[in-house]
């Protein structure tokens, strides 16, 4: 009979807890609450995972930029991993849609209250990692690694900003 407990609790905690609030981190949104526009809908906290999914393999793809820069590297595996970014850079923006404050997340309440500057900062890491992979196709290693910190100090400025320490 323990589990029809736990059951119950959760059931509880479904129609109390839904409205997820803390005031030190501003988290507003719903959990639970399904998200989305032009007819296409998904469950926000789906949305929080797959973002944070995608950030944690972007840094696979920065191994592989360094390992291209690197001596007796190939600079084709910087090319590549910079594109790569470059794509999920552009992909940034529309997996912050508004109720997706949760507090999975780490992002910040800024990311909808200056929605411009979020999304200008997205611009840039695109631009920079356009950039990287332009320099890598010149062969020249040394003006790829400048490309490649230019290229991070992007990722640097926009956590500053829009996302918890
Ligand atoms: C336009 C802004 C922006 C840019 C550019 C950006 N990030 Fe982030 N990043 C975020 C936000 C916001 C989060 C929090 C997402 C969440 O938890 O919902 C995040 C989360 C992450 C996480 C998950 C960390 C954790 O512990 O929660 C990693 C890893 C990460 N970013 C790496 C990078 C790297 C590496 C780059 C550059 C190559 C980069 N990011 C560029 C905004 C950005």
């Amino acid at each position: 009979m323990k589990s029809i407990g736990i059951c119950a609790a959760l059931v509880g905690f479904g129609l109390f807890g839904a409205v997820v609030v803390s005031a030190e981190s501003g988290k507003h949104a719903e959990e639970g609450k399904p998200v989305g526009a032009n007819g296409v809908t998904m469950a926000a906290e789906d949305i929080v995972a797959a973002r944070r999914a995608g950030y944690f393999l972007s840094t696979q793809a920065i191994g592989q930029i360094k390992a291209g820069i690197e001596e007796g590297g190939d600079l084709r595996r910087t090319r590549a991993g910079a594109m790569m970014l470059a794509n999920w850079a552009k992909a940034i923006p529309t997996l912050f849609p508004e109720g997706t404050n949760l507090e999975s997340s780490r992002a910040l309440p800024t990311v909808w209250t200056d929605r411009e500057g979020f999304e200008a900062r997205a611009e840039a890491y695109r631009q920079a990692a356009l950039k990287l992979a332009e320099t890598a196709e010149t062969g020249d290693k040394e003006a790829s690694n400048a490309a490649f910190m230019a290229m991070a100090g992007t990722c640097h400025a926009c956590h500053q900003s829009y996302r918890e320490k």
